[in-house]
């Protein structure tokens, strides 16, 4: 059964990862608008983990004796000025959540809840690879300059595998 600090917690991620799913979905309709092909799938299929990441919460909630709440999600921006400028702000937010994953894991230290500490040390790697990949995509835009975009988004085309219909 879960204490009710660590599934406040738990039940406050569950917006955070819908939100960052928007996020990357209203980036990959830019990139799609804009004809970055290679970027808006690489952003669809971002879109499509945080969606996991979101029923993984929902989930594990559920099954430890809470209850899950779906939330209602603040519209994420539309626009963006360029693909650095996107790439930039998918970085800045992957640290964010990597702080609140480092609070989730406080919350369970401080409850004595090694039952979640155990499961959200998954959130733990996966943000390392998170951070890890997007820091690699700024260091090739840096690397190009202003030049070159047709090319990174080439490149970033073959950085993910297709982006499953549902996740599901
Ligand atoms: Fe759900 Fe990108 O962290």
């Amino acid at each position: 059964m879960l204490k009710k600090k660590v599934e406040e917690i738990l039940v406050n991620q569950i917006e955070k990862e819908a939100y960052s799913s928007n996020l990357y979905l209203a980036m990959a309709v830019w990139a799609d608008t804009n004809g970055y092909e290679g970027t808006a799938n690489w952003l669809y299929a971002q879109a499509e983990e945080e969606r996991l990441h979101m029923m993984k919460f929902i989930k594990y909630v559920n099954e430890r004796g809470g209850k899950a709440i779906i939330p209602s999600v603040e519209q994420p921006p539309s626009e963006y000025k360029d693909i650095k400028a996107v790439f930039a702000k998918v970085y800045e937010h992957e640290q964010y959540v990597t702080e609140l994953i480092s609070g989730i894991v406080g919350v369970c230290l401080e409850e004595k809840d090694f039952t979640t500490h155990n499961w959200i040390q998954w959130f733990v790697t996966e943000q390392i690879e998170e951070e890890a990949s997007v820091a690699a995509i700024n260091d090739k835009l840096r690397l190009l300059g202003d030049h070159n975009l047709y090319m990174f988004d080439r490149d970033i085309m073959g950085m993910r595998g297709q982006v499953p219909a549902s996740s599901e």
